[in-house]
Parts: C-alpha cells; sequence; structure tokens
C-alpha cells in the first residue's frame, strides 16, 4: 500500500504543477465572460451595401434622450417631451416604409404607428406589500411592421423597452439604449431590400415603466392589437457595462429562438434565481405575463449595477460594444421570431412554467428538457455509485476498520463539513467585519474584491473541518464528491430545479477523470494530478462564470437593500458557496497529503485571513464611480405649515449616523440631534417612493425658517371627498376620493378602512385594513379619483376617515429641474446648498436623489 508512497510530489509542488489550469481557467472565464465586439459607426456596411446595426446611432439616440431631453421622470414636462420625440421618430420611419413601399411596389411592408394615451388601475404587490397604482392619461408609441396581410399581423411578437427614466436618474443606460437599440432594428429591418416579416412585429416603446409599470399594463389590458401578440422580449437595464444577460425566459419555444443570436448570454441559474424574487426587482415583463398570458425573453445589461438609478446613467458610462453586442442579439431575434420558421404560431398555450434548462458553457448554448435532464442524471448518478464500486480498493487488513460503504459514507461526510466549514469560516469573518470592527461593505467598490476577504476565511474553514476525520483515502473521498454532486443532480432536478444541472456539468467529467486514472495508475496509488486536470476544468470554469455573474449582480445590490439586509453575511455565503463549487476537490486532494498539511495549510489560510482583515478594514465602501445611495425630502406639510428636511440611506455601511450628526449641526436648528425614524406602516413621509421605502434607514431634522428660503409655492394640492352618502341602514358609506394636485406628480394616499368595494379592483380586502394607492399620469393631468364603499365602523358610526397624501413637486427634483431651478421655490433653494455641502462633506462618494415633497392629512 502507497499511502506514503516515497516519489510523492508535496501539496507545492501539486499545486505548482497544477496552476497553469487553476489560474488559466479562471482567466479564460473571464475573458469569455467579458468579451464585447468592436463597435460599429456605419450605418451601411460599406462591402455589401446593406444597412447594419449601429452602436453610434442607438447611443446616439439615448444621448438626445438622457441628456438633450434628461431626467425622463413620469409626469414631468421632460417625460412629455420625450414622448413627442418619440412619436416623431415613429412617424419617420413610418414615412421611410411608405417611400420604400412606393420605389419597390413588389415590396410587402407596412409600418403601423399608433399613439396609445390612457387611464388604467391595477394592483402592484411589491416586497410582501399591498399596492395599488392608478394612473391617468399615460402613453405608449407602437409601432407594427408586418407584410401589411390579415396573416401576417395574426401572430406577433411584442419587443418593448421603456422611454421614461426613474426619480434619481437620467436613465442612458436604463433604458435610453434599449430604445435606441429597437429603433436600429426598426431601421435595418425595413432598410435590408429583401426582407420580408412572415410575422409581424410590434415595437412598444413604453412611456411609464418606472412608476411601477402603467404604461405596459395600459398596452397588455387596453391596445387594440394586444390578442395578437404571441411572445414578448423586453428589454431592460440594470448596468451599462458586459453583455446583456437573459435572466427570464419563460417557454422552451422562445430559448429555442434564443438560441439563434450570435452572443447568446443566459443560463437557468439567472432565471431561476431572478423567478425567485431575492433579486427584489421587477420588469415590464411582469404585465405583459400577467395580463397577455403569453411567455418571453427578459434581457437587461447588468455589470457595473452601481450606476443603475443614479445620476451618472450617463452615456459616456456605458462600456463601447454593449449596444453592439444587445442590438445584434436583438436584431438576430427578430430576424428569426419573424421569419417563416418562427415558433409564434404555435405559442398559443399561454404561459406555463417552462421545463427546460439552458446553459451558457464554453461559448456554446446547451438547451435540452427536463425530462431529458432526469434521464441524464439518474444516469450519471447510476454510473458514478458503479464506477465508486469499481475503483474501491480494499486497504491493507491492518488498516482495515469498517466496510467499504462506511468509509464511502465517512468520506462523504467529510466532504460536506468542508462546504458547512467554508460557509462558517466564511461568515464567522463576516460577523467581525460587520458587527465586531464595525468595517462592513468593505469590498463594495469592486464586485470581485470580497473573494480576497472571504475566499481565506471560507478555506480555513473547509480545512478545519476536516480534521476530526482524521485520516480518510484520497480514491474514496473523490468518489465521494462525484456521488454526491450527481445526487445533488438528480434530487434537485426531480424537485424542478433545472439549476441543479450544474452539478451534472461538473460531475460528468470527474466520472471520465476516475476512468482516466484507472489507466493511468495502480491500484494502490494516489489519484493522477491528470486526472485532477480533467475533473477542474469544467468546476473551474463554470464555478468562475457564476462569481463574475452573481457578484456582478449582488455586490451593487447590497448598495439599495437597506440596512437591515445582512449584506456581509450574503457575500460571504456567495464567495464560500460558489467558491466550495468551483474547488469541489479540495477534499480528497488535501487528504492525499495527510494530517499534517491539512494543518499546516489551515494556519497558513488562518493567517491570510487576519492579513485580509486587516488590509480590508483599511478602505472605504464607497468612491466615486461606486457612491453610496442617499435619499433626501424638503417636506412641507400643508397641514401643520411645518417644514423638515428628510435624509435616508439604503445600505448597512458604517458611518451614516456621524453623517446624520453633521447635518444636524449644519442645517437643522441649534441645538438639535438627528431623530432616526421608524420605517413603519404610520411614516408617510417617504410614500412617494413606497414600496422601496422599506429599505430606508431615515433621519428627520427640523429645518430652520430661513427667510430666504421663504417664498412658499403655489399649489392647490388637496383630497376631498364627493358623492358621499351614508346608508345606515346597510351599514355602508359611498364616496368619491378626489385628488387634485396642480404641479404636484407621483401622489400617493393611505388610509385605513374596511372596503366593500371600489374601483381598484375587484376583491379589497374583506376586512379593516391599511390600504396604498400611487398615482402617475401625464404631465399637466392634475385630478385622479377613486370611488369607493366603505363599511361604517359598528362601534363608531360617525367615524371619518383620515387621509395621508404626500407628492412630489414638478418643479422641486434636484438634480434634475438643476435648469429651471428659479422655478423650484425654497425647496430647490436649500437643495443646491445641500446638495454641494454633501459632495464636499463625502468627497463625491455619494449620490443623492433630492425631492421637494408637499404632504397632510384631510379628514374625509
Ligand atoms: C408547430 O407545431 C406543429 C404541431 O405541433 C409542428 O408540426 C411544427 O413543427 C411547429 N412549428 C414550429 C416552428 O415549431
Ligand atoms: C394562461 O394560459 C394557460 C394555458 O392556456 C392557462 O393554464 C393559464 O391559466 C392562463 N393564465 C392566466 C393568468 O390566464
Ligand atoms: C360623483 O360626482 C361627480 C360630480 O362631482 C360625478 O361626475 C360622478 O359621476 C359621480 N360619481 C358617482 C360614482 O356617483
Ligand atoms: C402632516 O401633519 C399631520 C399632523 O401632524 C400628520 O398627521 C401628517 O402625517 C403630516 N404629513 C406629512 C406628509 O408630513
Ligand atoms: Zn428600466
Amino acid at each position: 500500500m502507497s499511502t506514503h508512497s516515497p516519489r510523492r510530489w508535496g501539496l507545492g509542488k501539486s499545486l505548482l504543477c497544477l496552476a497553469p489550469l487553476l489560474v488559466g481557467v479562471p482567466f479564460l472565464a473571464y475573458r469569455e465572460n467579458y468579451a464585447l465586439p468592436e463597435p460599429v459607426i456605419d450605418l451601411t456596411n460599406p462591402t455589401t451595401g446593406l444597412p447594419q446595426l449601429s452602436e453610434a446611432r442607438v447611443l446616439a439616440h439615448a444621448k438626445y434622450l438622457s441628456e438633450d431631453i434628461g431626467f425622463r421622470t413620469v409626469g414631468t414636462r421632460e417625460h412629455a417631451e420625450g414622448d413627442a420625440w418619440m412619436v416623431k421618430q415613429a412617424e419617420d420611419i413610418q414615412r421611410q416604409c411608405e417611400e420604400i413601399v412606393r420605389a419597390h411596389p413588389t415590396r410587402k411592408l407596412e409600418c403601423e404607428v399608433w399613439h396609445q394615451q390612457g387611464s388604467g388601475a391595477h394592483r402592484f404587490d411589491m416586497m410582501g406589500h399591498r399596492l395599488y397604482k392608478t394612473y391617468v392619461d399615460l402613453t405608449n408609441i407602437v409601432v407594427r411592421v408586418s407584410d401589411g396581410t390579415q396573416e401576417g399581423k395574426q401572430h406577433a411578437v411584442l419587443v418593448n423597452a421603456h422611454l421614461d427614466s426613474t426619480l434619481p436618474s437620467p436613465g442612458a443606460a436604463d433604458d435610453a439604449l434599449s430604445v435606441g437599440i429597437m429603433l436600429e432594428c426598426m431601421r435595418v429591418l425595413v432598410n435590408t431590400p429583401d426582407w420580408v416579416p412572415s410575422h409581424a412585429i410590434i415595437f412598444l416603446f413604453n412611456n411609464a415603466e418606472e412608476s411601477l409599470q402603467d404604461a405596459s399594463h395600459l398596452f397588455a389590458t387596453q391596445h387594440p392589437i394586444r390578442e395578437s401578440v404571441r411572445a414578448v422580449v423586453n428589454l431592460e437595464a440594470a448596468g451599462t457595462t458586459g453583455r446583456e444577460l437573459l435572466f427570464q425566459a419563460t417557454s422552451e419555444e422562445m430559448i429555442r429562438a434564443y438560441s439563434h443570436v450570435p452572443r447568446p448570454y443566459g443560463t437557468i441559474v439567472a432565471n431561476e434565481v431572478f423567478s425567485s424574487g431575492i433579486i427584489l426587482s421587477d420588469t415590464d415583463f411582469r404585465q405583459f405575463q400577467d395580463y397577455m398570458n403569453v411567455t418571453g425573453l427578459d434581457i437587461a445589461v447588468i455589470g457595473n449595477s452601481y450606476l443603475y438609478h443614479m445620476r451618472k446613467d450617463l452615456v459616456e458610462n456605458i462600456e463601447p460594444g454593449v449596444a453592439q453586442h444587445m442590438g445584434e442579439n436583438v436584431l438576430a431575434l427578430l430576424l428569426h421570431l419573424s421569419s417563416p420558421e418562427s415558433p409564434l404560431p404555435n405559442l398559443t398555450a399561454g404561459f406555463t412554467k417552462p421545463k427546460t434548462v439552458f446553459y451558457q458553457y464554453l461559448g456554446a448554448f446547451i438547451i435540452y428538457s427536463f425530462r431529458t435532464a432526469n434521464i441524464l442524471y439518474i444516469t450519471l448518478f447510476v454510473a458514478s455509485a458503479a464506477l465508486a464500486r469499481a475503483v474501491y480498493v480494499d486497504p491493507a487488513p491492518a488498516l482495515r476498520t469498517k466496510s467499504a460503504l462506511g468509509e464511502q459514507v465517512k468520506s462523504a461526510a467529510a466532504v460536506g463539513a468542508a462546504v458547512i466549514g467554508a460557509l462558517v469560516g466564511a461568515n464567522v469573518v463576516a460577523l467581525l467585519m460587520a458587527k465586531g470592527l464595525g468595517k462592513g461593505m468593505s469590498w463594495f467598490s469592486s464586485e470581485r474584491s470580497c473573494m480576497l476577504l472571504y475566499a481565506p476565511a471560507a478555506l480555513s474553514g473547509a480545512l478545519l473541518s476536516q480534521l476530526p476525520f482524521g485520516r480518510l483515502r484520497e480514491r474514496t473521498t473523490f468518489a465521494s464528491v462525484i456521488l454526491l454532486q450527481s445526487f445533488v443532480a438528480c434530487v434537485g432536478q426531480l424537485l424542478g430545479v433545472g439549476s441543479a444541472g450544474v452539478f451534472a456539468l461538473t460531475a460528468f467529467p470527474m466520472v471520465v477523470a476516475t476512468a482516466l486514472n484507472a489507466i493511468l495508475t495502480k491500484a494502490g496509488d494516489d489519484i493522477s494530478l491528470w486526472s485532477y486536470a480533467v475533473a477542474l476544468f469544467t468546476p473551474l470554469s463554470l464555478g468562475a462564470q457564476m462569481f463574475f455573474i452573481v457578484l456582478d449582480v449582488f455586490v451593487p445590490l447590497t448598495g439599495r437593500t437597506g440596512e437591515e439586509a445582512p449584506a456581509e453575511h450574503i457575500i460571504a455565503s456567495i464567495v464560500a458557496g460558489v467558491g466550495a463549487y468551483t474547488l469541489p476537490l479540495l477534499v480528497p486532494f488535501m487528504h492525499r497529503f495527510g494530517q499534517r498539511t491539512i494543518t499546516r495549510a489551515t494556519v497558513l489560510c488562518t493567517m491570510l485571513t487576519a492579513v485580509a482583515i486587516a488590509v480590508f478594514s483599511m478602505r472605504s465602501p464607497f468612491d466615486q464611480m461606486h457612491q453610496k445611495r442617499m435619499f433626501v425630502i424638503h417636506m412641507e406639510n400643508i397641514t401643520t405649515q411645518e417644514q423638515y428636511l428628510h435624509v435616508a440611506a439604503a445600505d448597512s455601511a458604517p458611518g451614516f449616523p456621524q453623517l446624520a450628526q453633521r447635518i444636524a449641526e449644519d442645517w437643522s436648528v441649534p441645538g438639535a440631534v438627528p431623530t432616526p425614524m421608524t420605517m413603519d406602516a404610520w411614516n408617510n413621509d417617504w410614500d412617494v417612493v413606497y414600496p422601496f421605502s422599506a429599505f430606508l434607514t431615515p433621519y428627520k431634522f427640523e429645518l430652520p425658517l430661513k427667510s430666504e428660503h421663504l417664498d412658499a409655492i403655489d399649489h392647490g394640492f388637496a383630497v376631498s371627498a364627493t358623492n358621499d352618502t351614508t346608508d345606515r341602514h346597510s351599514g355602508t358609506r359611498s364616496l368619491t376620493l378626489l385628488v387634485r394636485h396642480p404641479g404636484i406628480i407621483w401622489t400617493a394616499i393611505a388610509f385605513n378602512a374596511h372596503v366593500l368595494k371600489w374601483t381598484l379592483d375587484e376583491s379589497p380586502p374583506e376586512e379593516y385594513a391599511r390600504h396604498y394607492v400611487k398615482e402617475g399620469s401625464f404631465y399637466g393631468h392634475d385630478a385622479w379619483s377613486l370611488d369607493m364603499v366603505v363599511k361604517i365602523p359598528e362601534h363608531d358610526p360617525d367615524a371619518r376617515i383620515a387621509v395621508n397624501f404626500v407628492g412630489i413637486h414638478e418643479k422641486a427634483m434636484w438634480p434634475a429641474k438643476v435648469a429651471e431651478k428659479a422655478h423650484g421655490g425654497r425647496a430647490m433653494q436649500l437643495f443646491e446648498e445641500f446638495d454641494a455641502w454633501l459632495e464636499k462633506e463625502t468627497a463625491g462618494t455619494a449620490d443623492a436623489l433630492l425631492l421637494g415633497c408637499v404632504g397632510g392629512i384631510t379628514i374625509v
């Protein structure tokens, strides 16, 4: 028995031997993950003379919307300008179509334009909160490109992007980039001489997504051509760099359609993570799915998500190649979906949960059904069990302490313990960083830096967990890893989790490696390093890809998930968990060298952990391109005539209470202390951003009544009740709540009542409850109403309803309205000074959204 083979290399030499793989594979995965095409400038290809998708043109559109027009927040003047600009673009393309058909009468091409305008209401539950949206006269611009026949229009694909931008952002990537891409796709398609669409393409330029998906609701419920939509392609952005990710795909047909794009980028893992809801995000896709019952694809740019919904979401920060990449993929998708091979006519069955596994792996896009997956993974598990038995070698009689099965179970336990040890190790350090040292989120400004902090800790934990197991045989442990991986793949898949396939993808080459080992080595030898090399390739490359995508999404996300979210532990657990997936053979590899080596390696990793802790403790979480998100409200209470300054953050990084203290000293009345507020159902200060307000850590400051800040804004914001009749006999009261809000946008009301019936939906909760209703309307539309019948409380028949109301002054939004700050009254004067102060105080590491709000309370 050669458990102490004299020829065995030590840990260092063996690692050195595997180093090219350990470093090279993740490096290649990195290159592949972030590769973008060369941007194209010319509108026509100089060699073929055919129109081509031009990144320069896409970005010119995006720049016009985000900089020439600016912040296109629903209800603002700029929002209306965006609408008018888009109508003109649509009419231009329609004119081009007509000219082309006039010049080439045989060309089957028709472009139709709708400028849809309408009102409605929908329930929009989010993050566990019940919420209603009502909207007045919002708009959509719709262009249908077809062959002009009834058959050609019968089955259509809808491609959607939104023109509006959210409160704090000019929205260049989100979503002007996608608007530009759709315009470019239209130009290329219409101007391609031989292109004839067998199926229509409906381009929806939706003008109210950020107000919680009102315009897509409007299209999905009211547009005359909604019935012809068979599938949706939704284009979004939550970042400004890298390849756009397919993160929702809801039918096998559409996943197969996606495989026709030149550079696919998507995996079922992203799909399942997103649909689990833990990203706390949502797109128009939800409206199309809920109200049109169709399937489709949701695609978004996700890299550098630090700029998502920030002032710096500008064209200059969109990485070159992003628009080209996304544009060419969308164009290919539309070409396929409008072709005779299109799956559209078959997509009449409505939405059902898809049963398809798909991956992006080594440049290939792999698709197979859940049925195939079941068969494959079960076969794999059986094969690995048979192989484990076949290569099992009885130890020398002196060493034999238990049965083969017992030994296998023990080494499987060791493999499991390593995963748990890694998670514990990383989380102990996370606890130390966040609570012990008060240095949370030290890794925030660089997505992948957290690996340097938490990988050594995870390794220490994994190695330490091995010591209680004593000596384990390398071969048995190696077999355990394969058995466990194929077992997890099987069980996960049988439970309907398609992502479990990642374990099959790693187990499969390990089976090959085991077979290879049987050829390369003799029964009692160590496992050949060649076998490790074969077995490592897949987990290293897939694990690296997983690291890139997951950290790109989750690290910036911790900057907006609130103080309460355990950001440090989430990131530590991701590093440990994905790390365990990436290095599955750590346990057999370490047991190859025995206890002493494991002990020494544990000590070394622990020392490295200590160094990492020291280094990361000196880092500050934010910098100028990775800013802290801050929210500032100047509140005028028209009921009490009071003014307050509210300041909030949305992350768990240290230092905010200290900043609040300095704000109190410099901005509030003398001797003021910052008052931390409780963010609950009774705090209506932040209702304009409800339900995201749940993530805020707010402070409230009394404002000194500076004389220069006292020119009151002229507004007639009021809530009243009309058609108010009480029926004592039936114990009900019916009334119309009328909200008048001249010059005020994004109004929100909250009240308590037992509603029996209302115009918001068919089924109000059957109890006394607190209700939130938010409004979004087109510029200049200043009133909305809500009819309802409420139950009169038995103990107090004369009880009235207290309605809290709040809204944003359309001219008092900083920095959106800098250009016309003179019209913004006292709030804008304050914001100009406060923003400059904050910039200096934080050295440019914070990005604040400053809103001039007006609110009060009315008893009706
Ligand atoms: C649509 O469904 C029919 C019947 O199931 C099938 O024969 C046809 O190949 C399908 N077409 C496409 C494009 O998938
Ligand atoms: C969508 O269509 C499917 C298949 O026809 C049906 O089972 C499902 O109930 C529909 N969903 C909705 C929300 O209408
Ligand atoms: C409520 O009163 C308004 C006039 O104030 C009237 O136009 C409207 O139709 C009434 N609504 C109901 C539900 O009675
Ligand atoms: C305005 O003041 C009233 C009375 O104190 C209070 O109930 C209400 O919540 C305040 N509203 C806002 C938006 O500050
Ligand atoms: Zn968006």
